[in-house]
């Protein structure tokens, strides 16, 4: 770590005096949103620190990026890193397995990752006086009673359920958030994520719209968990990573909570008809039992991101399904 220390802050005063740049850390940066926003702030011209323990992330993801001079990649864990002495100007807290399969493998892990890195972040920011995202993530609404939802809605999350330790660490994390920005002036900011989807996404990652396109291609049926009448709104990632950057941009009286989705919804039952069209798959529609605290509805309302943010998605589901399809095609193949 002593090496990187210096190397890096060489690299940056380097940077610093041509230009305007910052030095960014992105926690989770090897994983499915990390790598496409850490693509976008090497193209910005800043010095990008990706962070990450590859548990739901992969290499292949930051490939491209790993012989690129601003790039860095630490391999650490969020819950347990014992030194970072770079000084950084900004930081976005993405480390989280997102996926229910994947955050429930662990799930006292899941809850130290939300806990313990976003007090690791938090500690950062505060150290260097940088500003600090959070990702957080509609999940925090748990299955809502209010429709579409508002920032303001404080949710309905079962706290001893088998999603609890994603939900709850990430409402955890932001409570921890706000206590900073209240005790110390952290300059914080706290994006909720509505699903998200795009290429970079695990093939066995086990989520909807991923589990729809891999079964389509193989021609498997395609499994709906209930009866498909649940709703969801899928943002494309590239408009995700827009609203992230532009929140980060924000002054520093702007600290959210702030959603950002795709406000159109679909029923699941949708997602996997127009799956099968895109695909052009004969794949067969299977109904299984729905799992516990599955929600069953989930849309945004995204009135504060239009007005504060003046952000809204552009790139609508089919659009965004042809290029993931197009994406998850060789990897496909190759199973
Ligand atoms: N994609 C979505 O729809 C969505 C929705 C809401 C919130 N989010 C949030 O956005 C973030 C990124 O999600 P994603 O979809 O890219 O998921 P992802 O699983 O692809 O990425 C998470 C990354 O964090 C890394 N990671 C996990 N635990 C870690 C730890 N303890 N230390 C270091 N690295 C760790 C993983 O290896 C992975 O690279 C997560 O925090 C997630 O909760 C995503």
């Amino acid at each position: 770590m002593a090496f990187w220390t210096v190397f890096i802050g060489m690299i940056c005063s380097c940077v610093t005096f041509f230009g305007e740049q910052k030095t960014v850390l992105v926690t989770g940066g090897a994983g499915f949103l990390g790598s496409h926003l850490c693509e976008r702030l090497l193209r910005d011209g800043h010095t990008v620190i990706c962070l990450d323990n590859l548990s739901s992330g992969s290499k292949d993801n930051i490939v491209a990026f790993l012989s690129h001079p601003q790039f860095f990649f630490l391999e650490e864990d969020v819950s347990a890193i014992k030194e970072f002495s770079m000084k950084v100007d900004e930081i976005y807290n993405l480390a989280c397995p997102a996926s229910p399969p994947f955050y429930q493998a662990d799930p006292v892990h899941t809850l130290k990752t939300s806990v313990l890195g976003a007090l690791f972040v938090l500690e950062l920011a505060k150290k260097w006086d940088a500003k600090v995202l959070q990702a957080s993530t509609s999940e925090v609404y748990g299955d809502p009673i209010e429709h579409p939802q508002k920032e303001s809605y404080r949710g309905n999350v079962n706290p001893i359920g088998i999603r609890a330790c994603y939900d709850e660490g990430k409402r955890a994390a932001e409570a921890l958030f706000f206590d900073y920005q209240r005790m110390h002036g952290t300059k914080i900011k706290v994006a909720r994520i509505f699903n998200t989807y795009g290429p970079r996404m695990r093939v066995d990652d086990g989520r909807v719209v991923t589990n729809f396109i891999s079964q389509a291609l193989k021609g498997e049926p395609i499994t709906i968990y209930g009866d498909g009448s649940q709703t969801r709104s899928f943002c494309y990632v590239s408009d995700l990573i827009e609203g992230l950057v532009r929140l980060m941009d924000t002054a520093d009286d702007i600290t959210g909570p702030i959603n950002i989705g795709n406000p159109r919804e679909f029923t699941v039952l949708e997602l996997a008809f127009l799956t099968i069209r895109y695909t052009g798959s004969s794949s067969s529609i299977v109904y299984c039992p729905l799992p516990g605290d599955d929600p069953c509805k989930r849309k945004p309302d995204i009135s504060l991101a239009r007005s504060v943010l003046k952000w809204e998605p552009f790139v609508d589901l089919e659009e965004g399904l042809v290029k993931t399809i197009q994406a998850m095609q060789p990897a496909q193949n190759g199973l």
